[in-house]
């Protein structure tokens, strides 16, 4: 093997797969030509809750493109399943407003739609429950929040600390419903070949679809071949099987010959998981020079009848700051909703929201800098559990951040700083991400030709992980990156874990470079890694990224209209192994956090249980006019304990604090604290 200068880990290499992305022959789920094709669309439940008694085709309508009308009641018997929203068209029960309840397979695309329009449903429906309130009879404490967290953890003194406190706040923080939104809706194309299965789908995870629909379908997961070569976007929802996936198949099954089914905008809303509304209390107490004593915080949040899917909002506050009595909780209610599932930074986002907003009150009431509040509640082991930090550079993130910001000459009081008919203010708050690592295999071949294949059941959903395994599997192979051919997006490769919990290139990456060691120590011509046992050997605990998120904005004095004019990230996230793909997540992280502060809202109708803006018309997401300046950085984090790349997951943290830093700097600017997102102008008035 030829030795080369240059390592490729740490250079800013565009995206492999950019050329064939932007000339359109990068092929996406639905796009890819099949033979024979028939097209799908679903008929969703117009009620939140009841019973689907019927299906009426009327002859006088029926069209002769018409291939067949799924319910339950001629549906094919599906197997059961660790989830209840794949079990599609196999029961009258109606759980949510926006439900698949019929599948139309047409031969054409318009004459599905067509059909679906005019196909009566009988229901009966019942009276049902939408609103979420603080104090809805129905809550109760879950065992878990996700993935595996205790719902609640107390310890000390929590009542007493209060009590003796010279120094409280109590302050009731909101976030709204958000949904996912990813450019490219789900969709999949289903073709039967026998009883083998190959699915064209757009996922996050193509050896947990190939699972997930083979269990429903009574099928071993590898008479399921899952094909995700590339994804536009994914944020969570994506990183399980949807209905769409399982209903494609059995719309081919019944119908004999390939399926596709795209799910349109206003689908998702409902059938693809959104992130849970949160009502989130928290209590500060501290000394005053700004030592905390106890921390209280509990968030009340939603979840479906079908499902438990208990949102982690308040798990991020168990290690953010010292203080010796504490408690965090959690609160559900089963309404008759969709089922909330994952979206970028589940947990965290929403709930350092609260935690991040509510220092900043209490900064305002000790009169104290809310960074040196941070400062002088830094912890020296995770509070809860103990355990050291493998590497903690938080405060070096606020320090860097606040001198490249220029904070140091801020006015502490608020609705001082007015230039022409703008109010100006500033705003700081503290990001975090947990760095996860799941076992994976990769596979590596020498080739004839003096290249290399390396292949892993990876999926790249926009984050540049094809690029970056490249870099990865160059380096361990001390070639150059134009040497490696880097395989991912199907579920017949060796066995990777999800697209998710920024845990993607310290998962496949760790695998590829045990992979690329083997092959080059053996000499051999093929070399396989499996890191299941590496990867359970460590530590779990004590391991997470940290930022800093400065923003400032401008609100207009007589109509309440905000603008942000800089927002500014300063990460400490281990090695970055591009920083031209790791500028594009924090931006987009940051991108999401200024939607979440300013303009994106679910608005569940408690009358319909529908949600009244599906579609982006009326969803606002920010679009580049809404920001004069983003920017992010990093300092040079070394941290050996994590993976063999020193690296931490980057995907979801931008979007951590971003908001509050938002919201705070609203405050600055006007004096008004505004605790219920998002910041409508209607809300400064
Ligand atoms: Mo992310 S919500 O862990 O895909």
């Amino acid at each position: 093997m030829t030795a080369v200068t240059e390592r490729a880990v740490g250079a800013p290499l565009g995206r492999i797969e950019g050329p064939a992305k932007v000339t359109g022959a990068a092929r996406y789920a639905a796009e890819y030509p099949v033979e024979n094709l028939a097209h799908a669309w679903v008929i969703q439940s117009p009620v939140a809750r009841g019973t689907l008694d019927g299906v009426v085709v009327d002859p006088t309508t029926e069209d002769k493109d018409l291939l067949a009308v799924l319910w339950h009641g001629n549906a094919p018997r599906l197997e059961e399943s660790d989830d209840p929203e794949l079990a599609v068209l196999q029961s009258a029960r109606i759980s949510y407003r926006g439900q698949a309840l019929a599948l139309v397979v047409a031969r054409t695309p318009e004459a599905a739609r067509r059909a679906a329009q005019v196909i009566r449903l009988e229901i009966t429906e019942e009276p049902h429950d939408a609103l979420l309130t603080a104090d809805h009879p129905g809550l109760y404490t879950p065992e878990q929040v996700n993935p595996a967290f205790p719902a609640v953890t107390e310890s000390g003194d929590v009542a007493g600390a209060f009590a003796a406190a010279p120094v409280t706040v109590d302050v009731t923080y909101r976030t709204p419903a958000l949904h996912n939104n990813p450019m490219e809706p789900h969709a999949t194309i289903a073709v039967w070949s026998g009883d083998d299965l190959v699915l064209y789908d757009s996922n996050q995870h193509p050896p947990g679809v190939a699972a997930a629909v083979g269990a429903v379908l009574g099928l071993p997961a590898e008479r399921v071949h899952v094909i995700t070569e590339h994804v536009g976007g994914g944020f969570g929802s994506k990183g399980t099987a949807r209905p769409n996936a399982v209903l494609a198949a059995l719309g081919a099954r019944v119908v004999g010959r390939p399926v596709k089914l795209v799910l349109p905008r206003q689908a998702l809303f409902s059938m693809v998981g959104y992130r849970t509304p949160t009502i989130q209390r928290i209590r500060l107490a501290a000394e005053r020079d700004g030592t905390l004593t106890a921390i209280d915080h509990e968030a009340v949040e939603q979840t479906s009848r079908l499902y438990e899917f208990a949102e982690q909002t308040t798990v991020a506050t168990r290690h953010m700051y010292a203080a010796p009595h504490r408690r965090t909780g959690h609160r559900l209610v089963r309404l008759d909703v969709p089922t909330p599932r994952w979206m970028r930074a589940p947990g965290e986002a929403p709930g350092m929201l609260g935690l991040e907003c509510a220092m900043d009150e209490l900064a305002e009431r000790l009169g104290l800098d809310p960074i040196e509040l941070r400062v002088r509640n830094e912890p020296r082991v995770e509070p809860e559990s103990g355990v050291p930090f493998s590497s903690r550079h938080y405060l070096d993130c606020l320090r860097e951040g606040a001198e490249r910001f220029g904070w140091a000459d801020r006015d502490p009081q608020p609705r001082r700083r007015r230039e022409g008919a703008w109010w100006v203010g500033t705003g700081v708050a503290g990001a975090t991400y947990p760095t996860m690592a799941q076992p994976s295999t990769a596979r590596v071949r020498a080739l004839p030709d003096g290249r290399y294949e390396v292949a892993v059941a990876a999926t790249d959903i926009g984050t540049g992980a094809r690029t970056i395994l490249t870099q990865i599997a160059a380096d361990e192979l001390g070639v150059g990156v134009g040497r490696v051919h880097v395989r991912i997006g199907d579920s017949t490769l060796p066995m990777a874990s999800v697209a998710g919990g920024s845990s993607g290139s310290a998962s496949w990456g760790w695998a590829v470079t045990g992979a690329c060691r083997a092959l080059r120590e053996s000499g051999s011509e093929e070399a396989v890694y499996d890191s299941t046992e590496e990867v359970q050997r460590q530590e779990k605990e004590g391991k997470h990224a940290y930022g800093a998120h400065f923003a400032e904005v401008r609100v207009d004095a007589d109509t309440g209209e905000v603008r942000v004019s800089r927002l500014f990230g300063m990460y400490a996230v281990g090695r970055v192994l591009n920083p031209r793909t790791a500028r594009s997540q924090f931006i987009s992280g940051m991108t999401m956090g200024l939607g979440m502060a300013l303009h994106e809202e679910g608005v569940l109708d408690p009358a319909t249980g529908d949600w009244v803006n599906h579609d982006l018309a009326e969803y606002h997401v920010p679009a580049h006019a809404d920001v004069e300046s983003i920017e992010a950085d990093w300092l040079d984090e070394r941290d050996r304990a994590v993976n063999p790349m020193g690296s931490k997951g980057i995907g979801e943290i931008g979007i951590v604090g971003s908001p509050a830093a938002i919201v705070n700097a609203v405050w600055h600017a006007t004096g008004v604290r505004v605790r219920d997102l998002p910041v409508r102008l209607d809300k400064l008035l």
